[in-house]
């Protein structure tokens, strides 16, 4: 079982199996044990509450077996997770939209897919949008700003899994080829992950079993994960590729931002990975929702050449700024001092920038070029600075290209280093 965690950890709280009993010698604890505190009064508890714990023992036997958690779980892929509606003006992208449906409902499933796209480009819009019409046999989880220990239990919920004392003994775990000391010595969000797996690998297998193709389960910004280090979501991709390997279950991670692509590149697992990329809107796409969001036709036809192009976080923060009554100028302007320094930062003065990194550059400013080019003139190191999200000027594309990571900075980028100069 290679999705053991790395370091060690405390042993398992028993406590976390059962949080009702929990909740219950919470209260009790806290209230009657603060109130008298000594030591015979807390025996009494506890041994009331162990006795009232083997009393429930056959009533929740027979709700929380692993048969009833798992056929939760089925229940759960079989409706397929709940998607709300766009309340916005919303632009139609058929062609992601129909490229991540065969993504969500690949026949036959030989990989799990990578799905990519700059922060703000509409990925989550985009995948919510070609789940929405028929959302049978598809989990859809995103990653939020959770507690690092708390992954693993956040999906759960999404996937409608409890934890409980059943999913823990050491003949459920052995069934399953994993060893009782693996999974207590490990740490969270570890521990709950290989708890989580096993049942979504049972629940899968039953899923194919009755409906003749495996469900799909979405992993959204996975990014978030990645933030806190490569271990989990190494462990997460070691799960998909073999999910796909066993054509047991479509995985579908979908990540923001250059800077974790190459971290899921590190893992063995992404030779088993399709990578798939929702990009920008085009540039006639981008002038129409301006107009449909109230911009005027000379602004937003400016607005998107000079600032914008067709990447909805910038058209939505642009949009936002015109309300206010600034000029397209005065916005590009503030972009513009943003690349200026974040390059100055990285090369001091820009007037020394020479050849091959400024022509790098200036040929970056007409359009991606191939990943080793760049590499070999800029050096991996300052590559790799170029693109980190605070810094945003080179944006990776899956057809080992790099881009500049918007328009505003193809702009600047091409102002400042005096590109069209012949
Ligand atoms: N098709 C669309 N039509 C209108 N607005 C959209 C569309 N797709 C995304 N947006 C808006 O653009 C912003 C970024 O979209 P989101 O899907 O969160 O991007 P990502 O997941 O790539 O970061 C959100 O405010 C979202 O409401
Ligand atoms: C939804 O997808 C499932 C699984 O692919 C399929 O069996 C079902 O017919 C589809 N439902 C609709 C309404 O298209
Ligand atoms: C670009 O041209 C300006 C004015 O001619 C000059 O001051 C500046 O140093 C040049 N920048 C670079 C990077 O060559
Ligand atoms: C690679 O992808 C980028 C971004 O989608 C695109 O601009 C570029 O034209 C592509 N290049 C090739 C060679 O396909
Ligand atoms: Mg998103």
């Amino acid at each position: 079982m290679s999705a053991a965690a790395p370091a060690a950890a405390p042993a398992a709280a028993p406590d976390q199996q059962q949080p009702a009993f929990r909740g219950e010698f919470g209260f009790i604890g806290g209230a009657v044990a603060k109130a008298v505190s000594t030591t015979f009064i807390i025996l009494v508890v506890a041994a009331f509450v162990a006795r009232h714990v083997l009393d429930d023992k056959y009533t929740i036997a027979k709700t929380h077996s692993p048969e009833i958690v798992q056929a939760r779980m089925l229940a759960r892929f079989e409706a397929g997770s709940v998607i709300p509606r766009f309340e916005k003006y919303h632009v139609s992208r058929p062609d992601a939209i129909a490229m991540l449906q065969g993504v969500l409902r690949p026949a036959p499933l030989e990989a799990y897919t990578v799905v990519v796209g700059e922060t703000g480009c509409g990925k989550t819009s985009a995948v919510l949008d070609a789940i929405r019409p028929n959302r049978t046999g598809i989990v859809y989880h995103i990653v939020r700003d959770d507690l690092f220990v708390d992954i693993s239990k956040r999906l759960a919920e999404s996937l409608d899994f409890e934890f409980n004392q059943f999913t823990f003994t050491e003949g459920y775990l052995k069934d399953r080829g994993v060893e009782l000391h693996e999974v207590t010595s490990a740490a969270e969000p570890f521990k709950s992950w290989v708890l989580l797996s096993l049942s979504l690998r049972d629940v899968a297998q039953q899923f194919k079993t009755k409906h003749g193709h495996p469900a799909t389960l979405v992993i959204d910004a996975v990014d978030m994960i990645a933030k806190q280090g490569p271990a989990l979501l190494h462990v997460i991709q070691n799960f998909a590729k073999s999910a796909a390997d066993e054509q047991l279950l479509n995985v579908v991670l979908v990540t923001s931002d250059g800077s974790t692509l190459p971290e899921l590149e590190e893992s063995s697992a992404m030779t088993r990975a399709r990578v798939v990329e929702v990009g920008d809107l085009t540039d006639e796409q981008a002038v129409d929702f301006l107009l449909h969001r109230g911009v005027n036709e000379d602004s937003a036809k400016r607005a998107v050449a000079e600032i914008a192009g067709g990447r909805f976080v910038l058209l939505n923060r642009v949009t936002k700024q015109l309300g206010r009554g600034h000029q397209v100028n005065q916005i590009f302007l503030e972009f513009h001092i943003g690349t200026r320094g974040a390059l100055r930062r990285l090369f001091g003065d820009l007037a020394q920038i020479s050849p091959p990194a400024s022509s790098t550059f200036c040929r970056l400013c007409r359009g991606a070029q191939h990943v080793d080019d760049v590499e070999e003139a800029l050096g991996r190191d300052l590559t790799k600075k170029l693109l980190a999200t605070n810094v945003n000027i080179l944006a990776y594309h899956p057809n080992k290209t790099y881009t500049l990571h918007s328009r505003h900075v193809q702009r600047s980028v091409s102002t400042l280093l005096n590109c069209t100069r012949p």
